[in-house]
């Protein structure tokens, strides 16, 4: 029997503007997959936030894209948005853009990282959730982790990995993608992942036996919506140990900060902070973007739970190891703050077609003449 880890979110609402899921949402997430829990449709399940963005961790035997998974995570989601909208809070029902559910959550607005596994003797997960960012922002830490030998020591010592891994890379503008595969594509990889605005890696195989170890949400909400609607809040699930890279080597990339789209008005470049839980609320120019980092085991077709069924999941970013990470993203915000509306703080041009800005070139348009 193959064990599937979901991870759906959405941002359905939130208290102090795009700052902090509100606990009575959470209340409503928790009730309804406790309750498809004793249906028997899940096994087992955890609730969390990024920021503003309610984060449903299912464990389940439905196989990826299940529809039935799909309606759980879509009610609790309308349901969730129902209440926002009862206690006015702010962006109620944001991410929920289309009304008639049929049968995939998937293009929706909601974000979705589903894996589809053989569980392996033991089988150590680490989910990522990020607040103002886009799925672009994982192109760095997975290449660092699957493809980069000063990374991950396992590239070098452990033979397990000396087949290399395999990247599936979406390119969100043409809604294409191609397989890459490191060490041998590696300058291909980087070539085309280094535009993190447009390209984002979706799935990462082990080579020599195609063994699932990541996935991401690639979403782009305003692909969706045909119009500027915040960025996507990216989700990615990450295998690890035993021929695969160490939990270490998944988080030695958050060493460091590094700069990922998104932060205020989805139209910045900011530096990305891991965080623990309950520092996952956006603050400063709505950010900065923000990543948690949750880690469990599989076990039997579950999350593995203490005695009294708690399922066991650990906060990885809590840690001060991160500290210097954090202290380096305030820094580095303050440096990017200082240049206000001036590019490079500002994203490109060409992404901010998809924002509001163009409306100042239309208003503008008369008064342009030949120069
Ligand atoms: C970014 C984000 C926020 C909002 C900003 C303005 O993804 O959600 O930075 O863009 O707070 O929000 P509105 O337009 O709702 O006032
Ligand atoms: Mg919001
Ligand atoms: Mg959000």
């Amino acid at each position: 029997m193959k064990t599937t880890i979901s991870i759906i979110k959405a941002d359905v609402g939130s208290i102090v503007g795009h700052h902090v899921v509100a606990q009575p949402l959470f209340e409503i997430a928790k009730d309804r997959l406790e309750n498809a829990q004793k249906r028997g449709l899940i096994n087992s399940f955890y609730v969390f936030n990024a920021g503003d963005d309610l984060e449903l961790l299912m464990v389940h035997e439905k196989g990826e894209r299940n529809s039935e998974i799909h309606a759980l995570a879509w009610e609790t989601f309308q349901q969730a948005a129902e209440k926002a909208k009862d206690l006015k809070l702010y962006g109620a029902g944001q991410d929920l853009l289309k009304t008639a559910f049929s049968g995939n959550i998937r293009g929706m607005g909601p974000g979705v990282a589903e894996m589809e596994i053989e569980e392996r003797g033991s089988d150590p997960i680490v989910v990522f959730a990020a607040d103002k960012t886009s799925a672009g922002s994982f192109n760095y830490p997975l290449f660092r982790t699957f493809a980069d030998p000063m990374n991950t020591a396992g590239l070098v010592i452990d033979l397990s990995m000396f087949g290399g891994f395999k990247f599936e890379v979406l390119d969100t503008k043409e809604n294409r993608k191609v397989v890459l595969k490191c060490p041998e594509e590696t300058y291909e990889l980087i070539g085309l992942i280094g535009s993190s605005t447009r390209y984002s890696v979706s799935r990462v195989w082990r080579a020599h036996d195609d063994l699932p170890c990541a996935v991401t949400s690639t979403t782009k909400l305003s692909l969706i919506a045909g119009k500027y609607v915040g960025k996507d809040d990216p989700v990615a699930l990450v295998r690890a140990q035993h021929g695969l890279p160490a939990v270490g080597e998944i988080l030695v990339p958050f060493l460091h900060t590094y700069f990922v789209e998104g932060w205020m008005r989805g139209s910045h470049w900011g530096p990305l902070m891991p965080v623990s839980l309950s520092d996952s609320k956006c603050t400063v120019f709505d950010g900065p973007p923000r990543m948690v980092a949750v880690g469990f085991q599989i076990c039997n077709g579950r999350i593995a739970s203490d005695s009294s069924d708690t399922p066991m999941v650990e906060d990885l970013f809590d840690d001060p190891a991160f500290e210097m990470a954090r202290r380096e993203a305030v820094e580095m915000a303050g440096v990017l703050r200082r240049m206000g509306e001036f590019q490079p703080a500002r994203l490109s041009e060409e992404a901010m077609e998809y924002t509001t800005l163009p409306r100042i070139l239309e208003k503008l348009k008369s008064r342009f003449q030949p120069a």
